[in-house]
């Protein structure tokens, strides 16, 4: 054998060796790393549920998919979290539609009006898949359990707090998130049942924010200039209140103006700290997410549960800050 050959067989030996190295090192990662990887990836879960709220990002409903995220993590739930990015009756509609048809195990939303939502649900319901709305209730309709605040007399809470904080003639405006939901229906009128018998309370005009942030802050800008009169405001949804405020402390400082709002986002709060809000509502979005998820599995497991659970509601001032550890957690997640 030339010189040269013995080269050349000991550079392919070389190589060969190096390569079968390379193809038993690689092969080995192949089994040992990633077929176990995608094993892990197939978690398997115990039900499927859909939970659509009026507004994906809006902060107060994150508040309800957070609590319902973590009973689904506690229950081997895989949740959805699906509906409109900003608040539209068409697209909610059409989610529970979506989610009916794909055959989930669970539906969990608001019953926003009577009209389109109880023919609606109860198709659903008959079809087999149960129906759990949470912060609104369609009561006539054949859901199988309501969780979240009971609306009335959460509205009817704002009203004597009103008529508790403030003295001699009010003349009160009020902005709501819809004049055709259930929810804020039912707080407008718990409100006007509350300040009724006190003569001294005047309600001069009740606005419409659909939900906007952009549309609150043009009401209550409008209000402010054509009622003179108008010494205080009650913002029904969670976004009413602070809009309410930013508009009183940039454009009517000067106006002693009471707000009672809805809700304990951050902003409220942080109006409230600084006085520009005197009251808010506290509702408990993180409860009615994770109690909605844990009657769903109830209900699916042939157990008896109660048709209503109203979830906690009171009045918060600045005297009640710092919220309780319990509070800022729900609110800071
Ligand atoms: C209501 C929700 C609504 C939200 C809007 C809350 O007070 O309970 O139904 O979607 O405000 O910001």
């Amino acid at each position: 054998m030339s010189r040269f050959s013995i080269i050349a067989y000991t550079v392919g030996g070389l190589f060969f060796l190096i390569s079968c190295s390379f193809s038993i090192f690689y092969g080995y990662k192949v089994i040992s790393h990633d077929l176990p990887k995608e094993q892990k990836a197939v978690v398997k879960y115990n039900y499927h549920f859909v939970l659509i709220p009026e507004e994906l990002d809006n902060e107060y409903w994150k508040l309800v998919e957070k609590g319902a995220k973590d009973a689904a993590q506690k229950y081997g739930v895989l949740l959805e979290y699906a509906g409109p990015k900003q608040a539209n009756i068409d697209e909610h509609v059409k989610t529970i539609e979506m989610s009916a048809a794909s055959k989930v195990d669970g539906i969990m939303t608001q019953g926003l009006n009577d009209e389109q939502f109880t023919p609606l649900i109860d198709r659903v319901v008959a079809s087999g898949i149960p129906v759990v709305t949470v912060d609104t209730d369609a009561a006539n309709s054949r859901r199988l359990a309501y969780i979240g605040t009971d609306n009335y007399y959460a509205g009817y809470l704002a009203g004597k707090a009103l008529i508790a904080d403030t003295f001699g003639k009010v003349n009160v405006a009020i902005i709501t998130g819809s004049f055709y939901a259930n929810h804020m229906q039912q707080r407008v009128k718990g409100f006007e049942d509350a300040v009724k018998p006190e003569k001294r309370i005047n309600i001069i005009d009740v606005e419409e924010s659909e939900i906007s942030r952009v549309k609150a802050a043009e009401k209550a800008n409008q209000i402010l200039q054509e009622h003179p009169e108008v010494t205080a405001f009650f913002g029904t949804s969670a976004l009413d209140g602070i809009e309410i405020a930013h508009v009183v402390k940039k454009y009517h400082k000067q106006r002693q103006i009471y707000i009672i709002g809805f809700d304990t986002l951050p902003e409220t709060l942080d109006f409230i700290r600084e006085g520009t809000i005197n009251a808010t509502v506290v509702q408990e979005p993180y409860q009615m997410g994770y109690g909605a998820v844990k009657t769903m599995i109830e209900l699916i497991q042939g157990n008896k549960v109660p048709p209503i659970v109203h979830t906690d509601t009171r009045i918060l001032r600045k005297s009640d800050l710092p919220l309780s550890n319990q509070h800022r957690k729900a609110a800071d997640n």
